[in-house]
């Protein structure tokens, strides 16, 4: 990623950048008070990259309870990737990469999880391939899961604590 782009994480003055990169990039759009939402319960994990104070990519995510899909089996907290969006002309530069680096590392350091999920368009290949060279895995397909009938993958990944 190149030097002058800087990742940090999400502070209130950013919701309208945010939002818009969002309506920009995705079909998926929410309200402010659900963004907002996210930044007060999982703030470790809602991450800007920032180039001169303009943000250009966005990851926000949550900490669930559930059962994990790797052994041990149980019931244990797994981290879940809620959109993530990086504006066209800032794309094919890393940032992608380095926003959902960072969220899953501080999705194990910061909240003790143990996997991460995600959904994701079967047509979506750019997120598809980048979830996969992060060390995503295709564990199912969940039919008719967006709102115009397209199907999603359900994509997971084993999360490590760096210092075991
Ligand atoms: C998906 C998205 C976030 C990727 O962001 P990015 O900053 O361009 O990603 P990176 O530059 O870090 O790319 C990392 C890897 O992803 C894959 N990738 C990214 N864009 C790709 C493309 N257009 N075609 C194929 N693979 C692509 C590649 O494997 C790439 O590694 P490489 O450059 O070494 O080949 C961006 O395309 C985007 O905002 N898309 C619209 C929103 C979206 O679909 N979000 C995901 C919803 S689930």
């Amino acid at each position: 990623m190149q030097p002058n782009i800087k990742l940090r994480p999400f502070e209130p003055k950013d919701l309208e950048q945010v939002m818009y990169i969002n309506r920009m990039c995705l079909p998926e759009n929410y309200p402010s008070y659900f963004f907002m939402d996210h930044f007060k319960r999982f703030p470790e994990t809602f991450l800007v990259a920032e180039d001169k104070g303009v943000i250009v990519g966005y990851i926000m995510c949550r900490i669930e309870t559930g059962l994990l899909s790797f052994k041990p089996l149980g019931i244990l907290k797994r981290g879940h990737t809620i959109s993530i969006a990086v504006l066209p002309e800032y794309r094919r530069r890393g940032i992608g990469y380095a926003l959902v680096s960072k969220a899953l590392e501080a999705m194990a350091v910061k909240y003790g999880a143990k996997e991460c999920y995600l959904e994701v368009r079967v047509s979506n290949t750019p997120a598809i391939n980048l979830y996969k060279k992060v060390g995503f895995e295709i564990k199912k397909i969940i039919k008719g899961y967006y709102a115009d009938g397209e199907d999603a993958y359900l994509m997971v990944k084993k999360l490590v604590h760096p210092l075991g």
